[in-house]
């Protein structure tokens, strides 16, 4: 599994590419809104940081399919994005139509707002290279978000699609490491969980336990 940001903060995202293998970034109208300011602002600084390898998924507001479309190529041209861009479109009606538009024009997809393995088989199908199922969403309903991903991932395997999962929508370490262990293909995460899950209180101890007992006795001089 790989770990992508979801966060549109610019600090949260320096940080978590300095320090952490993060695979790109994921975006919705509601991360953007949490910046208080406008996307024109706001991606050509995320662009920077995720460069040309990583990947941006970056969901469209528009709510028809042409519209969407037509948004996607929009972004694509401004910013001069490639390969690594992924446009995020919702499963509703309109944009399970819009799936197939985008990819004959090339723009590679990640369906989103996926709440069952039936909104994920679809979008399988209608061309989608990422599904993205919300976990804790899912968790808060009474649902069970690890069960959700687990169908989805088994689908995948069972009908030898090439879409990939992306689960998303998480409050807590352990539903991260859940979606792991049932294979999701990728977990895009906030700051705080993924500062929480890559420390361990035994780590930090362990740390100041090897200072003390080997600081004194390292006397080998460190050349450049
Ligand atoms: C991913 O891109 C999703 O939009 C996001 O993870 C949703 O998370 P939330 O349920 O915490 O808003």
């Amino acid at each position: 599994m790989i770990y992508l940001a979801d966060t549109a903060n610019i600090e949260e995202l320096k940080d978590l590419f300095y320090y952490f293998p993060i695979a790109g970034v994921t975006t919705n109208p509601t991360i953007i809104g949490a910046e208080k300011k406008p996307l024109s602002l706001i991606l050509p600084q995320i662009i920077d940081i995720v460069g040309d390898k990583r990947m941006l998924h970056v969901q469209m507001i528009s709510n028809i399919a042409e519209d969407m479309v037509r948004e996607a190529k929009t972004y694509k041209a401004r910013f001069g994005l490639g390969d690594n861009f992924f446009a995020k479109i919702p499963v509703s009606k309109e944009g399970y139509r819009a799936m197939p538009m985008l990819k004959d024009a090339g723009i590679n997809v990640t369906a989103t707002a996926i709440f069952t393995q039936q909104q994920a088989l679809l979008a399988a199908r209608a061309g989608a290279d990422w599904v993205a199922p919300y976990v804790n969403r899912l968790d808060n309903i009474s649902s069970h978000g690890i069960e959700v991903v687990k169908h989805i991932v088994d689908n995948i395997r069972e009908f030898k699609l090439h879409t990939k999962v992306l689960a998303a929508s998480f409050k807590t370490v352990d539903q991260v490491h859940r979606v792991s262990m049932v294979g999701s293909h990728a977990a895009t995460i906030g700051h705080e969980i993924i500062e929480r899950l890559s420390s361990h209180p035994m780590t930090d101890m362990s740390l100041e336990w090897f200072e003390r007992d080997g600081k004194d006795l390292y006397d080998i001089e460190i050349n450049d």
